[in-house]
């Protein structure tokens, strides 16, 4: 199923290795936060160890302006990944130019150097051909496990790959493996869960799972877009007027298949101890707005969940942060888990909701990608990926 080459693929013994992986994590006072994303990188850097490769590790972290940002900088997550692999590993205070030669230079086999965040360099989201040709000048081979940036087309992610020979490392293949097959040949009934706060955001997503999945249900801020759509005022709730058009046209395409909530709970302030009231769908009382779906609606999506064949979700159905409207999030969360679906979760809001329901052993595959899944569930071929040797 997945046509691209892999680390597999290759010989590395002897050779310097350029590996792309998503080590945008939370940082606070220089102490790495959640590291799935880091631990999710460890299959491929240890296999390259072991097969007598130099790795070279190179990723973003955040989003900086115009240059280097202390904020930003990777050095905690190099000493993070050194206690984790249990082994010392270098770091590069830049990732192209002289420092970034030198460390790469003297990189043996067995040993770990990770560069200075790519983005200190303008150049990296402009896929710049003077910076892509600067850091495969570092290596002799690319491989790309950043699933999480694939969708980008920058110039560690996908520049690059004009000038190494490009492999997949195992985290992309699996999370390529796993979105793929749900979209492409899912085990039926096919139910995606669609939450969050914005249409705008899922458009796509949502035009492609109609042609795809047996239902869709919705949840979170963009059911509000649909409710207004159909002619219920949402008073103070988070709605997109902009987006009202297209909400309109997708009911019409959708019918049966795009299931709405029947009943929500309404809080009179965005705040987690506001007054909550559960209510029917149905116009919203002046002053108050949706704050999470009711038990009605957690009880129809279980319902519909309980027979799949496959579950894809992204995305919240409330605001689950404050515990008063975590019930629908939670609630959907549980019934993923008893359904035995293939259940796939992407997108950093659910499946922080998934960790802290205590349930994410129960879930098929956890995705590492926010961005990236979602792109994927809308169909498109992601630039980190694309420019990958074929099989
Ligand atoms: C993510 O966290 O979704 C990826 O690391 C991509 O980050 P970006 O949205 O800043 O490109």
């Amino acid at each position: 199923m997945f046509s691209k080459k892999t680390v597999r693929d290759i010989d590395v013994k002897g050779k310097k290795v350029f590996v792309r992986v998503d080590f945008n994590v939370p940082v606070k006072d220089g102490v790495v936060g959640d590291d799935t994303r880091v631990q999710a990188a460890l299959p491929t850097i240890r296999y390259l160890l072991d097969n007598g490769a130099a790795v070279i590790l190179a990723s973003h972290l955040g989003r900086p302006k115009g240059g280097p940002d202390p904020k930003f900088t990777l050095k905690p997550v190099a000493d993070h990944l050194s206690k984790l692999l249990g082994m010392p590993v270098a770091f590069a205070e830049d990732c192209i130019g002289p420092v970034a030669e030198k460390a790469a230079k003297a990189l043996k086999p067995g040993q770990v150097l990770v560069l200075e965040n790519t983005r200190f360099h303008p150049e990296e989201e402009k896929n710049g051909v003077e910076m892509s040709e600067a850091l495969a000048g570092l290596a002799d081979v690319f491989v790309n496990d950043a699933f999480g940036t694939a969708h980008r087309a920058h110039a560690s992610t996908a520049g690059i790959a004009a000038y190494l020979p490009s492999v997949a490392g195992f985290l992309l293949e699996k999370e390529i493996q796993y979105l793929g097959q749900a979209i492409d040949d899912p085990k039926r009934p096919f139910v995606a869960i669609l939450g969050g706060a914005k249409i705008s955001d899922k458009i796509g997503v949502i035009r492609n799972l109609l042609q795809k999945a047996d239902a869709i249900l919705i949840g979170g801020g963009m059911a509000n877009t649909f409710f207004k759509a159909e002619g219920y005022p949402v008073a103070d709730s988070l709605v997109e007027n902009e987006a009202l058009e297209t909400a309109r046209e997708l009911l019409a395409i959708g019918k049966t298949r795009l299931r709405l909530p029947v009943d929500m709970v309404i809080a009179d302030k965005f705040d987690a101890e506001a007054a909550a009231r559960t209510m029917p769908a149905g116009p919203v009382p002046d002053g108050w707005r949706i704050l999470d779906i009711g038990p009605e609606t957690i009880e129809a999506y279980s319902k519909v969940l309980k027979g799949a064949g496959t579950v894809v979700w992204n995305g919240p159905m409330g605001v689950f942060e404050f515990p008063r409207f975590a019930a629908g999030t939670f609630g959907v969360a549980k019934a993923v888990c008893e359904s035995g679906a293939v259940s796939v979760v992407g997108g950093g809001d659910s499946v922080a909701a998934i960790n802290e329901s205590g349930l994410a052993d129960k879930i098929t595959h956890i995705s590492t990608g926010g961005g990236a899944s979602l792109e994927m569930l809308e169909g498109l071929t992601l630039p980190g990926v694309a420019v990958l040797l074929d099989k």
